[in-house]
Formats: structure tokens, C-alpha cells, sequence
């Protein structure tokens, strides 16, 4: 048996083994229930619950109620196959268009355990409601207004969704991701995209934001922490091969009792790209960018395919560093890494933790989780040290680190996401099918991974959130039957809804945790 409660006890469990199985597996003791699945309906006015759910976020209601909260679910993309349907050969139908981006973004919805202590959806919320790509967001920073987004202010909607983070003033950060294809699909303008939003769960009426100081990429997540001095600091991943790491440090410093007035430190600060080599967070600053780019025989580097001329053209303005964000930090001598996705600050030491899921481009197959080491544990230092706190294969049992989220007894509790063509192929047939991992961070099994649970066929497992008092984890099942050619003959039909004819991407609520 594995102490997942290292030093406060009496969580145990017995790690299951790989499965490719189509269910979702859990240890011996523990249970779930489905909380909210696509296409359910989450509140009075009819609005239903969207696609591909990711990241997850529990907002207790009442103080630090563990039986009553919002849930906050980004919602990554859609399946035509599931949700649109193929586009034809005259592009999407309005219809479908609509689909498309009413299925993306991101759901509250209210969640409650009952008497019988079964996590339910509550109907008649009065907070439940859907954030898509039609919704109107306001930018806010640098960006804003900016020639490179278009000079405008307002854009339509936020999509992409994959994880994202928590404030200290209890609002949500969410993160697009891949936004390109279904910006093209829609003809939004891409510069409107790619961008870290923020949502307040509990007020409909504070206008959703996307806040370009942090920078536009394939957002990840986000990981917020104070510097020593008070700032406020973001740690954020690009998932894309060879793609940097990220950090926001603030101008001013947190003060509680601003509460959601907070949300302005978002809005000025810096944002650097870790360079690995010199373990130096780099500013991107349109005066560095400048000066690289007219120095004597510089080179544009090889991972970005535009010539020195077009660069010089591009960067004016600070604004054009944020809105090309990888571009800068390339430029800048940013260490490109293997697709860091989810990023998660230790609550025991500040140090930093890295999923980088894979790389083919090096032959990194099943991925790494690295740690950043803040000199004087200081999250506003400039400058770092690192090492590879677990490596992905045969011997530590998980290939594909993703999502991460740590434990108050100091476990990385770790999701993979093997890609749906490559699951019980090749080298990854050892694995089975994705799952979620404890890894502890310190006490004799430090680096160790145990499986804790088993997703469906072609499933990967998301956004796992506990409670405040870790009863309850939250976790999205993504994707399961993803790799469905034929809608008659689905790979999987999890959740094994009675008369169902789909598989559905859905958010369960995990109990059986004991303190
Ligand atoms: Fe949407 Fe990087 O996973
Ligand atoms: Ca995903
Ligand atoms: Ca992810
Ligand atoms: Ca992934």
C-alpha cells in the first residue's frame, strides 16, 4: 500500500496496473461519479455542457465548503465527428459554426455532494453558466489596441481551452491553447487568440478579460506565486515542440484586501523566457529584441522561418512582443525545450515543476518532468538551477507527463497524455492507455511514480483538483473514442451512459480519500 498523506495520514492505496481496459480504473476503495458530461444541461436557461473538457477548478461556495462549489471546466476543442460534423466542401454551415465555438471556451456549473454522498450537478444554479467562442472578451495590458491585434480593444469569444490556473483573488485563469484552426474556421483574426483569460466565477457581471501581458502562445497553464517582495508571479508553458518557459513578474505587489482589484497586476509587469544554458530568466523587451536583431551577422534562429528583415519589420512596439511572444524568447537566447505543458509551483519549497511531455524532434518519447530551482527560493529571482525530477519510460512506469497538481502532503499527482494514435502502439503498448500518477516530491519514495487511475480508450485524463480537504479529487476524462472513424462503430462508449450512442468527454468526481 502507498501513504499518499505522507506526514498528515491515512489516505492509503494499492497502485493498479496499466489497463487498456475502457473504463475508468481506480484502487480498491475508491469511486466515481459523473458530475457533468457534453452536452448535459448545467442551469435553468438550457445552456449545456461543452466538449473535450480539461482543466478543472473547485470553488468552494461558503468559505472552504468541500461539499458545495463551482466547478470551473475549460472545454480544449471539438470532434467533428461527435459535435459539428465535417464541413463541406463550401466550408462550415452557420449551424455548425456555431456548434464549434459554442462547445469550446470553458462551463461553471455547481456541484454538491448529496446525502448519499454522490457528487451531483445542481440545475438550478444561479451561477451555472458558459463562457464560448462567441462570448465578448475585453484585452487588457500592452496589447491593447495595438496595431498587431487589429487596433482593436473587444474580441469575440476564447477557445483552445486546455489548462489553466487560480488566482490569490479567487477568480480563474484559463489558457488557449492550438487556436488556429478553429480561428481560420470562423475567419477571427488570429492575434485575438493564443492569449491567457481570466474569469470570475461568481460575478457574470465582471467582464471577461484576456490579459496580454502574459504574453500570446500555445498557453498551457498558468502557476501563480508571490516573489518574496510581495509581486506577483506567473509560470506558464508553450506547448509546442521546442517551444521556451515562461514567467510574468508584476510591477506592483498583492494586497488581499484589493481582493479582485488584484486583476490589475496582470495587466503591467515583465515577461521572461528561461534560458537553460545560463539558468537566466530573460526580459522580452522590445528594446532587447531591437538590439539582437541588428547586432553584426545575427542570425534568425533556425526554428523561426521568417528573414531578419521581416523580424525587424515586425517588432516596433512591445505590443508585437507579447503578441509574438516565441519569437522574442527565440531571439532573445531562450532555450528551446520538449513542449512543456502543465507547470506547477511546489507549496513546500518554490520550486518549480516542469511537464515537458515529449519531443520527437530528439527522440524525447515519453517525456520528462523537470525542476526549476528559484535562486534563494525566491520566485521573483532572476536567476535559476535545475534538474530532471523524473524521466517518462519503462522504469518509472509513465510515458507523457501533462497536467499537474500537487497534494498538501507533497505529491505530484500527474495525468499523461499519450497521443490517441500512438496508445497501445509501439513503445508506448507498455503503458496501456493514459493514467494518472502520484509522484512524491519528498520523503523516501521522492521521484516515484504509483498508477492511481486508468482512463478509458483513447482517453486522456485532465485538470485533476482536489477539495480543500482532499476528499474529493476532480478530474475531466477527455476525448475517450477519439480515434473513431465510423460514428456506428465508436472505440469506446465510456461513460457507458444506459442507451447512450456516444462516448462523452466528461468530469468525474473521485472519492474515498480518508483523513
Ligand atoms: Fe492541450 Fe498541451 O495540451
Ligand atoms: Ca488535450
Ligand atoms: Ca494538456
Ligand atoms: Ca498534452
Amino acid at each position: 500500500l502507498f501513504g499518499f498523506k505522507t506526514n498528515k495520514v491515512s489516505g492509503y492505496f494499492k497502485p493498479i496496473q496499466h489497463s487498456k481496459e475502457d473504463q475508468l480504473l481506480l484502487p480498491k476503495g475508491f469511486k466515481y461519479d459523473v458530475v457533468a458530461a457534453y452536452g448535459d444541461v448545467i442551469n435553468a436557461a438550457g445552456d449545456t455542457f461543452g466538449f473535450n473538457n480539461d482543466y478543472t477548478a473547485y470553488f468552494p461556495l461558503n468559505g472552504k465548503n468541500s461539499d458545495k462549489g463551482l466547478l470551473w471546466v475549460n472545454h480544449e476543442y471539438t470532434n467533428p465527428i461527435w459535435v459539428e460534423g465535417q464541413p463541406g466542401s463550401g466550408g462550415y454551415t452557420k449551424e455548425q459554426l456555431h456548434k464549434l465555438l459554442y462547445n469550446q471556451g470553458g462551463s461553471i456549473i455547481e456541484v454538491y455532494r448529496s446525502q448519499d454522498g454522490t457528487w451531483k450537478l445542481d440545475k438550478r444554479s444561479q451561477y451555472a453558466r458558459r463562457i464560448t467562442g462567441l462570448t465578448p472578451f475585453e484585452l487588457t495590458g500592452p496589447a491593447k489596441g495595438s496595431k498587431a491585434v487589429g487596433g482593436v480593444s473587444k474580441v469575440q469569444g476564447t477557445f483552445a481551452n486546455c489548462s489553466g490556473g487560480i488566482t490569490l483573488w479567487n477568480t480563474v485563469l484559463s489558457c488557449e491553447e492550438n487556436f488556429e484552426s478553429t480561428a481560420e474556421a470562423a475567419g477571427l483574426n488570429q492575434t485575438h487568440y493564443g492569449w491567457v483569460i481570466e474569469v470570475d466565477p461568481f460575478h457574470a457581471e465582471w467582464q471577461v478579460r484576456k490579459h496580454t501581458a502574459l504574453g500570446r502562445f500555445h498557453h498551457e497553464n498558468s502557476a501563480m506565486g508571490l516573489a518574496k517582495d510581495g509581486r506577483i508571479v506567473v509560470y506558464m508553458g508553450d506547448d509546442e515542440k521546442d517551444a521556451c518557459v515562461y514567467k510574468y513578474i508584476s510591477k506592483g505587489k498583492f494586497d488581499a484586501a484589493k481582493e479582485k482589484a488584484n486583476s490589475a497586476l496582470l495587466e503591467e509587469g515583465t515577461l521572461y523566457a528561461a534560458n537553460m544554458k545560463k539558468g537566466a530568466w530573460i526580459a522580452l523587451t522590445i528594446e532587447a529584441v531591437q538590439k539582437a536583431l541588428s547586432a553584426q551577422g545575427f542570425k534568425a534562429p533556425a526554428l523561426i522561418s521568417k528573414t531578419v528583415e521581416k523580424l525587424k519589420a515586425q517588432f516596433q512596439t512591445q505590443a508585437d512582443v507579447l503578441v509574438y511572444a516565441n519569437e522574442a524568447a527565440l531571439i532573445l537566447g531562450a532555450t528551446p525545450t520538449d513542449r512543456p505543458e502543465d507547470v506547477e509551483i511546489s507549496p513546500f519549497d518554490n520550486t518549480i515543476f516542469i511537464a515537458h511531455t515529449n519531443n520527437d524532434n530528439h527522440g524525447n518519447i515519453h517525456g520528462h518532468i523537470t525542476r526549476f530551482f528559484e535562486q534563494d527560493d525566491d520566485l521573483g529571482a532572476l536567476e535559476f538551477d535545475f534538474e530532471i525530477f523524473a524521466a517518462g519510460g519503462r522504469q518509472s512506469g509513465f510515458s507523457a507527463p501533462d497536467n499537474l497538481s500537487f497534494d498538501s502532503n507533497g505529491n505530484l499527482w500527474t495525468v499523461t497524455d499519450i497521443s490517441g494514435s500512438s496508445i497501445n502502439k509501439g513503445v508506448h503498448a507498455h503503458f496501456g492507455n493514459n493514467g494518472l500518477y502520484v509522484i512524491p516530491t519528498i520523503g523516501p519514495n521522492a521521484g516515484e511514480a504509483m498508477q492511481f487511475a486508468s482512463a478509458p480508450l483513447d482517453a486522456e485524463l485532465t485538470g485533476p483538483f482536489f477539495t480543500p480537504d482532499e476528499t474529493t479529487l476532480f478530474l475531466s476524462v477527455q476525448h475517450p473514442g477519439e480515434q473513431t472513424k465510423d460514428i456506428k462503430a465508436p472505440t469506446s462508449m465510456w461513460p457507458h451512459r444506459p442507451g447512450d450512442s456516444m462516448p462523452r468527454p466528461a468530469v468525474v468526481a473521485i472519492t474515498g480519500f480518508k483523513l
